[in-house]
């Protein structure tokens, strides 16, 4: 599965979400985050993200983001059609501990 991680923090520029075949992009309010069980593996949604947010489960930067993913893909709505990114995100784009900052 792919994931998203914390460079979405803030920046939320949703291309990944159109892109994505079987729609399992779920949205907070400051970041996205995929279901883990409904990602098929193709990876076409990596690419997109400006901030690089998205990685595979196998990357060693993913591991702790994994059940974050998991747990809010399950209460936040669905998204499946790009939005406006939020008028600050590129203030955000690879700022350091936003997890910290922003999300906790
Ligand atoms: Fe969707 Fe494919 Fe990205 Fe998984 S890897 S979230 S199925 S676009
Ligand atoms: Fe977030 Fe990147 Fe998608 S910033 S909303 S994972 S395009």
């Amino acid at each position: 599965t792919y994931i998203v991680t914390e460079a979405c923090i803030k920046c939320k520029y949703t291309d990944c979400v159109e892109v994505c075949p079987v729609d399992c992009f779920y949205e907070g309010d400051n970041m996205l985050v995929i279901h883990p069980d409904e990602c098929i593996d193709c990876g076409v949604c990596e690419p997109e993200c400006p901030p690089e947010a998205i990685l595979p489960d196998t990357d060693p930067q993913a591991d702790q983001w994994l059940s974050l993913n998991r747990d809010f893909s399950e209460t936040w709505p669905n998204i499946t059609r790009k939005k406006d990114a939020p008028a600050d995100a590129d203030s955000h784009k690879g700022e350091e501990n936003k997890y910290e900052k922003y999300f906790s």
